[in-house]
């Protein structure tokens, strides 16, 4: 299979007990599929807002499956059981703040609960991560203001040949 390979990891504590469908996730499968991305998706989860299994997924994608792309969505608020972006600044080499930015700037466009997602984005390795927001509404607004940078994104993310840690020799 060629192309750009992305995982979709669905946080969520109720979803992985089966007591909500996974619409997010679903609606980022649509959107990445499409033009201009035109990715396949070839992991897909759910886990509940538990760290370990959080840092364990992105570990694995990122490590074993050497997926380009991995979205995440939910966990990304204030309350106390909202731990995503610890635990993907956890397996993060590099940080990405300008997406985080401009998914934050594009949502106080639609709602000031935008301000509330602490999403943050990063390279572990040659493995763009992303955290988006639980809503599937949030999911589209980010991940569709993020778009026309991402597909070159992924790409220069993906160039790189390393796996995780830091790129080259030491000197
Ligand atoms: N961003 C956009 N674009 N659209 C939204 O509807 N919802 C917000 C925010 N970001 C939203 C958004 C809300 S209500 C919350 S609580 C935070 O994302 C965090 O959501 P999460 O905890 O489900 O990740």
């Amino acid at each position: 299979m060629s192309g750009r390979m992305v995982g979709i990891l669905t946080i969520s504590t109720m979803g992985a007990a089966g007591q909500r469908e996974d619409t997010s996730g679903e609606a980022i499968r649509e959107l990445v599929e499409a033009e201009p991305l035109a990715a396949t998706v070839v992991e897909r989860a759910i886990v509940s807002d538990d760290r370990d299994a959080i840092e364990r997924t992105l570990r694995a994608w990122a490590d074993e499956r050497h997926l380009d792309l991995i979205l995440t969505t939910g966990g990304t608020g204030l309350s106390p059981t909202d731990i995503t972006p610890e635990a993907t600044r956890a397996v993060l080499d590099r940080e990405a703040p300008g997406i985080a930015e401009a998914m934050r700037a594009e949502s106080l466009r639609h709602t000031p609960f935008g301000m509330l997602s602490r999403a943050t984005a990063g390279m572990r390795g040659a493995t763009l991560i992303i955290n988006l927001p639980g809503s599937p509404k949030g999911v589209r607004e980010c991940l569709t203001a993020i778009m026309p940078a991402l597909p070159h994104a992924v790409d220069i993310a993906s160039a790189q040949q390393t796996g995780h840690g830091p790129a080259g020799g030491q000197g």
